[in-house]
């Protein structure tokens, strides 16, 4: 009777031993996971729809140079940053918003009406106006800027 006593008693400190180590490791573990998911989410929530100017600014076929000033908090400190980028639309309906930094090592690519080409003179990158490389050595086209239009109003997703 006194160890069946005595194995009961073992069972149960086994089992609030594990079950304290469980709410330690849970206390500890959920500020850990946070700071680590965090960040992500935090960005994901951050980014809104910014209005950049109107839709009908854009001409059939030619790209439309479009600037924005936004502000970023990093921190305790915010910063004001001017995003430009190139809005294009072949029928009036679909848009299309490239960044103008080149994805080469990050000039300004700028478009070139009368050869109908993106141009960056750091390294002669040559982008199509759909963003895509033509030549020189940019790795890959034009990074792509989520856009929409509601009511001519160009907006873009960022933040
Ligand atoms: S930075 Fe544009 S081609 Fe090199």
């Amino acid at each position: 009777m006194a160890e069946d006593r005595s194995v009961s008693r073992r069972s149960f400190l086994t089992v609030a031993t594990v079950a304290i180590g469980g709410v330690i490791t849970a206390i500890m573990g959920i500020p850990a996971v946070a700071y680590i998911i965090g960040p992500a989410l935090k960005k994901q929530s951050e980014q809104e729809w910014i209005p950049v100017g109107r839709a009908s600014k854009v001409e059939l076929g030619v790209p439309a140079l479009f600037k924005v000033k936004i502000q970023r908090k990093a921190g305790w400190i915010l910063n004001e940053q001017e995003l430009s980028f190139y809005v294009l639309t072949e029928d009036g309906r679909d848009f299309i918003a490239m960044s103008n930094i080149c994805t080469h090592l990050g000039c300004r690519a700028r478009w070139v009406a009368n050869e109908g080409i993106f141009f960056c003179p750091c390294h002669n990158g040559v982008f199509a106006k759909d963003g895509t490389v033509l030549g020189g050595p940019p790795p890959r086209p034009l990074d792509r800027v989520e856009v929409k239009v509601e009511d001519d109003q160009l907006f873009i997703l960022g933040g």
